[in-house]
C-alpha cells in the first residue's frame, strides 16, 4: 500500500505576530518545520508532499529538505489562501496513493508511534484523526457569549493532526467541497470535509497531549520544554 503524507507549511502565522512565518522560527537550532519532517521521514510513510507559502519553495528545498537530507520529500509546492486550499493543491499533485496523511507543519512534536498507529488505523477505518480527550470542560455559547450547552466531557475530544484517509475518499470529498461551493462552511480540519460532503464516519485515534500546534508566542515556551524532553 502506498502512503503519502501532505505536510502543510503555507500559513503566514498571523497569531504568532512574528516577522517570519512561525514554521521557520528556530527551536533548539532547527526550524520548527524540521521536526515533523524528520519524524515523518523515519515513519512508515512512503512519500512526503510539502506545501509552502508563496516564494518559499527554494528556501525550503535548500535550507530544510536538502540540508537535512529528507529523501522522502518528492514535491514542494505553493499553497493557497486558506488551509483547505493548500490541502487541495497538495491532493492534486499526487498521481497515485492508497492512503493520505495530512499534517500541520506547525505541529513539530508528533511522535513516530502516533504516525505509524494512524497508518494502521486508516487501513481499517478509511478516515481517522489523531486527538486527545479534552482535559477542559467545553461550553457551546451563542453570539453574546451565553452558554447554550455543556457537552458531557467524556464525549469531547480535541483533535490534532495527522488526519488520515483513503486517497479516493479524501479526493472525492475535497472535489465536492469546491464544486458545491461549500467554502462558506468554516473549514478548520480535514475530517470536517468528509463529514459534511460524504457523511463518512471518522474514527478518533489516541494521540499525545504534547502534539501541540505552535500558534501563539506562549506555545514557543511550552514547545521548548517539550523538545528538551523529546529530543
Ligand atoms: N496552512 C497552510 N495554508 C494556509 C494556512 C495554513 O498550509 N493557507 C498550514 C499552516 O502552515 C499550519 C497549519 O496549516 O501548519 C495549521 O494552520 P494555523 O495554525 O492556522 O497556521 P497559520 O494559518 O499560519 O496561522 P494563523 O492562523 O495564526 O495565521
Ligand atoms: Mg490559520
Amino acid at each position: 500500500k502506498k502512503i503519502v503524507a501532505i505536510i502543510l507549511a503555507a500559513g503566514t502565522g498571523k497569531r504568532m505576530e512574528s516577522n517570519i512565518p512561525k514554521q521557520y522560527l528556530v527551536l533548539q537550532d532547527k526550524p520548527i518545520l524540521y521536526y515533523s519532517l524528520k519524524t515523518f521521514e523515519e515513519s512508515n510513510v512512503d512519500e512526503i508532499i510539502l506545501v509552502v507559502g508563496n516564494g518559499e519553495i527554494e528556501y525550503c528545498r535548500e535550507e530544510i529538505v536538502d540540508k537535512f537530507k529528507f529523501k522522502k520529500v518528492r514535491k514542494i509546492l505553493e499553497g493557497g489562501s486558506e488551509r483547505y486550499h493548500s490541502v487541495f493543491k497538495g491532493l492534486n499533485v499526487i498521481n497515485y496513493a492508497d492512503y493520505i496523511l495530512i499534517h500541520d507543519g506547525a505541529r513539530p512534536f508528533i511522535s513516530l508511534e502516533t504516525i505509524n498507529r494512524t497508518i494502521e488505523e486508516v487501513g481499517t477505518y478509511n478516515a481517522c484523526v489523531v486527538g486527545v480527550p479534552s482535559k477542559d470542560t467545553v461550553k457551546i455559547v451563542n453570539e453574546e457569549g451565553i452558554v447554550m450547552e455543556t457537552p458531557n466531557r467524556d464525549k469531547v475530544w480535541a483533535v490534532q493532526t495527522p488526519q488520515a484517509f483513503s486517497y479516493e475518499i479524501i479526493k472525492r470529498a475535497y472535489e465536492m467541497l469546491f464544486k458545491n461551493n461549500q467554502e462558506n462552511l468554516k473549514i478548520t480540519d480535514d475530517a470536517m470535509v468528509v463529514e459534511y460532503t460524504l457523511n463518512f464516519p471518522v474514527k478518533l485515534v489516541m494521540g499525545d497531549y504534547t502534539n501541540i500546534k505552535i500558534t501563539t508566542p506562549d506555545d514557543l515556551i511550552i514547545g521548548q520544554s517539550i523538545l528538551s524532553r523529546m529530543w
